[in-house]
């Protein structure tokens, strides 16, 4: 079966996007890496693409407005043929242009159990509130942030001498094995958006107990 053409979106290190590109080196894997894009020239992420042979093209997101980046990326993914995109660390806010035009072939991961702790320091703030459990959560993109169907969750133990950086460390390992899960459901068409939840075609949408 044809893989489906995939891009992911970046503006830092881009460990999400590594995980997202070894694990698409499977043979039998549904999805193709075919684009990276990052709204920062320096964006470390750009430099492993790279190295993995993976188109990697740079935006200097202060030379746009937040639509014109938008623009300007979006030409890129059609260019590409894109089918489908994963936000794993694009630290922009998008406008309704992007996410419009892509709404349920947009992904993105989020390090929190969401509804739990949307937005930025998720990990100082489960700590804050004495959780004993975090994680991560990959969702489709919404206009309102951290919001949108939830695709797939990891949980990880929030240990007594755990600080940001160790708490941190634990999400994103967990996010690594996550992520290629979550894109991985997505693009075999195993999971569908209804009524603002995700069902998995392998189980009844409403099962009844
Ligand atoms: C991750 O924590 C991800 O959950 C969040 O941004 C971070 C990206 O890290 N959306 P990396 O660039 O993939 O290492």
């Amino acid at each position: 079966m044809a893989k489906v053409r995939t891009a992911i979106l970046i503006s830092g290190g881009g460990s999400n996007m590594a995980a997202l590109i070894a694990a698409a080196q499977d043979r039998d894997y549904p999805a193709e890496i075919v684009l990276v894009a990052a709204s920062n020239p320096q964006a470390g992420g750009l430099i492993k693409a790279k190295a993995a042979a993976v188109p990697a093209l740079p935006f200097d997101h202060k030379s746009f407005d937040r639509e014109g980046l938008e623009r300007a990326v979006d030409a890129e993914l059609e260019k590409a043929g894109v089918e489908l995109v994963c936000l794993a660390g694009w630290m922009r806010l998008l406008s309704p242009y992007l996410i419009d035009k892509w709404r349920d072939r947009m992904i993105n991961i989020h390090p929190s159990l969401l509804p739990d702790l949307k937005g930025l320091h998720t990990h100082q703030r489960a700590l804050d509130a004495g959780a004993k459990e975090h994680g991560c959560t990959v969702h489709y993109v919404r206009q309102e942030m951290d919001v949108g169907p939830i695709i797939a969750q990891a949980r990880v133990p929030v240990l007594p001498n755990d600080n940001a950086d160790s708490l941190a460390a634990r999400v994103l390992a967990a996010e690594h094995q996550l992520y290629p899960h979550a894109l991985k459901l997505v693009a075999s068409g195993r999971v569908r958006v209804e009524g603002e939840r995700v069902v998995t075609d392998d189980a009844p949408a409403n099962p009844v107990r």
